[in-house]
């Protein structure tokens, strides 16, 4: 079964072809990375234009490139929740219309959903149920337990910032370029990771995550090292900070955020008997994280963070599991909602 697969809930516009949920035989990703480096984040109305100009051609690339026709496409999948209102919308209104004009049914996927089954895709078939899934993004931190396919149970979650989102800032607060993660997985690797001590946050709910207030002890600690008051602004810290400051603290900072999700992992490891464990998401991505949980299911890089084979990957398990297309005339977008 062939599936064409949209994505476009955030700052990249992607298709992909994938055969059978795994057989992936195009991947376009068009990422709004450069227009946003210069704002330092996403700015939502650009982030929809963007993605208008760009989703006809990625569609028109991926099908190309997958050597394929509407004609030997099986079904249209595409990102209807969670995500950014104008970003969701220009999937799911292309989507919707192909859908109606190529006479192909229709399925709508959860984002998060499609973040895990990046795990299946290149033909990962050694999976075995139950899992524990992180879903790490620029969005979500969770902690979800899958007894079996399109079977997803939230067990911890954050209670404030996601640990991409306390990436970007941290990255921000040492002058790094957006996007923080990659930037700060740079910088780590020339740094100490045992030159500053971050607290683990607690929360009340043992499982759940708190990482606003790891941002704002990297924020204290900064201004102490370079001999500034609490109340200098934050935007300003690059202009006092040395390289080697800025490599130590963000390879600080990294290993305290890795230890804290490896933490929580431990902990659900203990309370759920699981056969395997997979990570998610764009910090999924980070290879200090990779190293330190070698016994872990990752999704091969480039399919860690946003693109479509993950989304006609999700779409293909559900329809194995008997999920009924949608109708064009009447999707819906849901900007927040949790994966069920
Ligand atoms: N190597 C890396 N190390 C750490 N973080 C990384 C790395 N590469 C990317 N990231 C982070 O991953 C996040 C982007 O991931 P992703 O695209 O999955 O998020 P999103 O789609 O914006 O959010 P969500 O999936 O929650 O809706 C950003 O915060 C980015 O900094
Ligand atoms: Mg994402």
């Amino acid at each position: 079964m062939k599936i064409l697969g949209i994505e476009s809930s955030c700052d990249e516009t992607a298709a992909s072809v994938v055969e059978d949920g795994t057989k992936i035989l195009s991947n376009v990703v068009v990422s709004q990375i450069d227009i946003f480096a210069e704002y330092g984040g996403v700015i939502p109305e650009v982030a929809a234009r963007s993605h208008l100009e760009a989703i006809l051609p990625v569609i028109d690339k991926a099908l190309k490139d997958a050597n394929s026709t509407w004609d030997d496409i099986d079904a249209i999948a595409v990102t209807h929740a969670p995500g950014l209102l104008g970003s969701l919308l220009i999937g799911t209104l292309t989507a919707r219309t192909l859908a109606i004009l190529h006479n192909k049914p229709l399925y709508a996927t959860h984002h998060l959903k499609s973040h895990v089954y990046a795990n299946w895709l290149e033909g990962s078939t050694d999976i075995s149920f139950p899992i524990l899934a992180l879903v790490i993004s620029g969005g979500h931190t969770q902690i979800l337990y899958m007894k079996k396919h399109n079977d997803f149970k939230i067990i911890g979650t954050t209670t404030d910032d996601a640990i991409g989102e306390c990436f970007d800032k941290v990255a921000k607060i040492l002058g790094l370029p957006y996007p923080g993660g990659p930037s700060i997985a740079k910088a780590a690797e020339k740094g100490n990771p045992e030159k500053y001590k971050f607290p683990h946050p607690k929360t009340a709910e043992p499982l759940n995550f708190s990482f606003s207030g790891l941002k704002t002890a990297v924020l204290r600690a900064v201004q102490k090292d370079c001999g500034l008051p609490i109340s200098h602004p934050s935007h300003d810290l690059k202009n006092h900070l040395t390289e080697a400051q800025i490599n130590d603290f963000a390879a600080s900072f990294q290993k305290t955020a890795i230890d804290i999700l490896l933490e929580k992992l431990n902990l659900a490891k203990e309370q759920y008997e699981v056969r395997s464990i997979l990570f998610a998401g764009g910090v999924s991505a980070n290879s200090a994280l990779r190293e330190k949980a070698k016994d872990a299911y990752f999704p091969s890089p480039k399919f860690s963070g946003d693109n479509g084979a993950m989304v006609a990957a999700a779409a293909y398990f559900e329809i194995k599991d008997g999920k009924q297309p949608t109708d064009p005339y009447t999707l819906n977008i849901y900007p927040r909602i949790e994966i069920n």
